[in-house]
């Protein structure tokens, strides 16, 4: 008896750090969207059909993918193409609440086969454009929060991990980090990962403020 639990353990472990069968595990809260998502990563995506396809997201997030240092649009260039999947697919679904941005991606025009490519597409762009950088007034508080509290899933350098579909956060804009860490604090954002709510649920506003902070001012990075 014993045995076999251990083997079980054994078993879920080795699941779980193997980064295939961790891409293929349940990262969606439901399983139409994980079914959806799954079959979104087994799509091949296309860089150069991608970034025609990205024109119907140019509007808002800028030809360059750059996004705007006001915090009203991320930047996309370089993220991880299975975190530009699933967090469209969340905003597709309401899973991930952005009533603006939602009409362009229910429309039907735009198909899964349309965001397999926009995603390789994305994944592929240099990082380009300025950042919005945080004011740097209390970067020391932001490191120790960020190294205690964020970098075993967002890494040390900010490069997130493809395989458990966390963001690359590293020289994102500051304003749009402060306003994240603040609605998956307050439960706003929509699809926040539960663990990392837990952390950030007893962050004060000056916690939230140098936290956010400190990852606008980290290098652009990939792992
Ligand atoms: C009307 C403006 C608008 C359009 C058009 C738009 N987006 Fe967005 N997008 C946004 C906003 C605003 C956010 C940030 C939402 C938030 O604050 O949670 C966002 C967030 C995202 C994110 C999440 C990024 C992250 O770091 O979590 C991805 C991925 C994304 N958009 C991809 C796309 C793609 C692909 C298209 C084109 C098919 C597109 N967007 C079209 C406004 C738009
Ligand atoms: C257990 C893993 C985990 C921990 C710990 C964690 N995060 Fe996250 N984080 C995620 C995941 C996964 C997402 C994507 C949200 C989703 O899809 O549910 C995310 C998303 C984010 C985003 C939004 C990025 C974007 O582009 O929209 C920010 C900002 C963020 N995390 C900051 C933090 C900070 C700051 C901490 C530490 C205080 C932290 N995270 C701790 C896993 C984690």
């Amino acid at each position: 008896m014993k045995t076999l639990h251990a083997l079980l353990i054994a078993i879920t472990r080795a699941a779980l750090m193997s980064p295939v069968a961790n891409a293929q595990t349940t990262p969606t809260t439901t399983a139409e969207g994980n079914n959806e998502l799954r079959a979104l990563l087994a799509t091949p995506g296309d860089a150069v059909r991608g970034k025609k396809a990205f024109s119907t997201c140019e509007g808002c997030h800028r030809k360059n993918a750059s996004g705007r240092s006001d915090g009203t649009i991320p930047r996309l260039t370089g993220q991880h193409s299975s975190v530009i999947a699933k967090q469209v697919l969340d905003i597709r679904a309401d899973r991930r609440n952005n009533p603006s941005m939602q009409p362009f991606v229910v429309d039907p025009a735009f198909t899964m086969a349309k965001l397999a490519d926009i995603a390789a597409y994305l994944q592929s762009l240099p990082f380009e454009g300025s950042i919005g950088k945080g004011p740097g007034k209390d970067l020391s508080l932001g490191k120790q929060l960020y190294d205690r509290d964020c970098a075993s899933c967002h890494g040390a350098n900010g490069a997130g991990d493809p395989a458990k579909f966390n963001p690359i956060v590293a020289a994102q804009h500051y304003r749009y980090l402060l306003r994240e860490v603040t609605a998956i604090r307050d439960g706003s954002r929509g699809n926040s990962n539960a663990e990392m709510v837990k952390v950030v649920q007893p962050y004060t506003p000056a916690e939230i403020d140098a936290v956010s902070d400190y990852m606008s001012q980290m290098a652009p990075t990939r792992p």
